[in-house]
C-alpha cells in the first residue's frame, strides 16, 4: 500500500524478516497518492531508505477500543516485535511493572475512561523513563496533545485514522532513535568503566613505579657502598705501592705522598672533575714507582756522576712505572700520567718527547708538584735527567727561615723554567695558590699528626687525602678529635703536616 512519508512514496518491497534484518522501502517515481489527506505532490525520483534495527524490541499498546488495539497488533506483529496490550491506563501500568525486559516503545490512545493517554504516559515515564512514548489522538484532541507535547511526556503522535506504512516507518525510526540512545548510554557506561579501570591501572602502575624506584635507589646505595669500598681498597693498594717506593729509597720518604697531595690541590684549583683529580693524585703518589729495581746509586740524585748507560736506565723509570700499574683496574689513566711526568713543555723531555698540550694535563701538574717538593723537602735541584742534591743540606726538617728560603728557591725555579720545562699556566696557578696559603699560614706552624695536642687551634681546614672535608679551620682540637683523626689516618689521610695556630 502506498504512503507518503517525508516526501517519499514508500512501498514495502518484501515480506518483513526478523527485526535485525534490513527492511527496504522503495519510492515509485511518477506515481501519485490517490486520496491521502489532500496530498497531491508528484513522487520524486526513486530513492531507497534503509532502516535497520539491532535489537528485538518490546512494545506496549494501550487502547480501550479493542479493534484499535487489534489493528495495531496485526500491523506491528509483522515487524517481529514482542507486543504487550492493555485496555486501560492502569492495566498498561501493571503490564509495564510486570514486564520481564525493558519496554522500548509505548503507544497509547488519548481518549480513555478513567485515565487518559497523556496521564498514563506521564506515569509510564516513571517506570521506563527512556521508552519512546507515542500518543494516538483524534483531531478533536489537539489541546490535550499540545499540552502533552509541552510537558515532554510524549515523543510523537499518530492522528487517527493513521496510515499503516507511515506508522510502521515512524515506529521503526523511533526505535532506531531509542537504540541510539541505548547505545549512547552503553558507550558512556563503557567509557566510565574503562576510565575507572585505567585509573586503577595507573594507580597500580604508579605503585609499581614507586616500588621500582625505591628498589633502584636501594641498589644504587648498595652499589655506592660497594664502590666506596672498592675505591678504599684501590687507595690502600696505591698507598701500599707508595710505601714500597719509600722502603726502597728511604731518602725520599713522604715525597710521593706530598706530590700526590700537592697535585690534587693544583688540579682542584684548576677546576678539574673529581675523577680526574683522583687520578692525578694517584699518579702523583706513584709517579716514581718505576724506580723500583733501579740500582741504589741511581736513587741518590747525583746524576752528574752517572754513566750514559745509567742515565738511559734512569730515563726508563716513567715507562716502567706505567707498566707496573698497567694491570691494575682503574689505574690505566694514572699510568699514562706517570709515563709522561718527565716530559718537558718545550718537547725535550722523555720518554716520548711530547710538548705543550700533547703532554697530559695531569702529567704537567705532577711535574710542577714534583719539582717543588724536590727543592723544598728533598733539597734536590730538579733536572729532567735526574736531579742533583743541593749543597744546602740533607733532606729533613728545616728551620722556619730555611724552609721559607727553600720555598722561594722553588718558586724562582718554577718561574725560570716556565715555557721550557713546565706549563706556565700551571705555574701561575700554583704560585698564586702558594701565596694564598702563605697568607693563611701567618701566625701558624706546621705539626705532624703525632704532635697534635688537645687545645690546639686549626689554622687551616683539614681535608682527607680523597678531598673529603674533615674539620673546619679555627676548630679547637679535643682529645677525641685527635684520636679520630689518627684512626682516619690509618685508611685515608695523606697529609703529613697540619697547620695550627702558634701558641
Ligand atoms: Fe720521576
Amino acid at each position: 500500500m502506498p504512503a507518503l512519508v517525508h516526501g517519499f512514496h514508500l512501498f514495502r518491497q518484501a515480506d518483513p524478516g526478523p527485526v535485525d534484518t534490513k527492511i527496504r522501502f522503495v519510492a515509485i517515481p511518477g506515481h501519485r497518492e490517490p486520496a491521502h489527506k489532500g496530498c497531491d505532490r508528484p513522487w520524486r525520483a526513486a530513492t531507497e531508505i534503509v532502516v535497520s534495527l539491532k535489537y528485538k524490541h518490546t512494545l506496549l499498546l494501550v487502547d480501550d477500543e479493542g479493534h484499535i488495539t487489534k489493528a495495531l497488533l496485526r500491523l506491528l506483529r509483522r515487524e517481529g516485535y514482542e507486543i504487550l496490550c492493555a485496555s486501560s491506563g492502569p492495566e498498561g501500568l501493571e503490564k509495564l511493572k510486570a514486564a520481564e525486559k525493558p519496554v522500548s516503545l509505548i503507544i497509547s490512545d488519548q481518549r480513555m475512561p478513567g485515565m487518559n493517554g497523556a496521564e498514563f504516559l506521564e506515569k509510564a515515564k516513571a517506570i521506563f523513563p527512556h521508552a519512546i512514548r507515542i500518543l494516538l489522538t483524534g483531531y478533536s484532541d489537539m489541546d490535550a496533545l499540545v499540552d502533552a507535547v509541552n510537558k515532554g511526556e510524549i515523543h510523537r503522535y499518530f492522528a487517527k485514522p493513521w496510515n499503516d506504512e507511515d506508522l510502521l516507518l515512524q515506529v521503526r525510526q523511533s526505535l532506531e532513535q531509542y537504540e541510539l540512545f541505548v547505545e549512547n548510554r552503553r558507550l558512556l557506561a563503557l567509557t566510565a568503566r574503562q576510565n575507572k579501570q585505567l585509573k586503577e591501572l595507573n594507580e597500580a602502575l604508579e605503585e609499581k613505579v614507586a616500588a621500582r624506584t625505591e628498589e633502584i635507589a636501594r641498589k644504587n646505595k648498595e652499589l655506592t657502598t660497594l664502590n666506596e669500598q672498592l675505591e678504599a681498597n684501590l687507595y690502600n693498594t696505591v698507598r701500599a705501592f707508595a710505601s714500597l717506593v719509600e722502603t726502597h729509597t728511604p731518602a725520599v720518604a713522604g715525597h710521593g705522598r706530598r706530590v700526590g697531595t700537592l697535585a690534587r690541590r693544583i688540579a682542584e684549583q684548576m677546576g678539574l672533575a673529581e675523577e680526574e683529580v683522583t687520578q692525578v693524585e694517584i699518579a702523583g703518589l706513584l709517579h716514581d714507582i718505576g724506580k723500583l729495581g733501579l740500582p741504589a746509586r741511581l736513587l741518590d740524585y747525583q746524576q752528574d756522576t752517572w754513566s750514559s748507560e745509567e742515565k738511559a736506565l734512569y730515563r726508563d723509570h716513567p715507562k716502567n712505572g706505567q707498566a707496573t700499574v698497567h694491570f691494575i683496574n682503574k689505574l690505566d689513566h694514572a699510568g699514562l700520567l706517570i709515563r709522561s711526568h718527565h716530559e718537558q713543555f718545550d718537547g725535550h723531555g722523555y720518554p716520548d718527547e711530547l710538548s705543550e698540550e700533547e703532554i697530559p694535563l695531569g702529567s704537567r701538574i705532577i711535574a710542577v708538584a714534583n719539582a717543588y717538593d724536590k727543592i723544598v723537602n728533598l733539597r734536590v735541584s730538579p733536572h729532567p735527567s735526574g736531579g742533583v742534591r743541593q749543597k744546602t743540606g740533607n733532606p729533613g726538617r728545616a728551620s722556619g727561615a730555611t724552609r721559607a728560603a727553600l720555598k722561594e728557591d722553588a718558586a724562582q725555579h718554577l718561574k725560570r723554567h716556565g715555557f721550557t720545562w713546565y706549563d706556565p699556566d700551571i705555574i701561575k696557578i700554583f704560585l698564586e695558590m702558594l701565596k694564598a696559603e702563605g697568607a693563611a699560614e701567618a701566625g701558624a706552624r706546621w705539626v705532624s699528626l703525632e704532635e697534635l695536642r688537645p687545645g690546639m687551634v686549626l689554622k687551616k681546614s683539614l681535608y682527607s687525602s680523597k678531598g673529603r672535608f674533615l674539620i673546619p679551620s679555627a676548630t679547637i682540637l679535643s682529645a677525641d678529635m685527635i684520636s679520630k683523626l689518627k684512626a682516619h689516618y690509618a685508611t685515608d689521610l695523606v697529609c703529613e703536616r697540619i697547620c695550627v695556630a702558634t701558641a
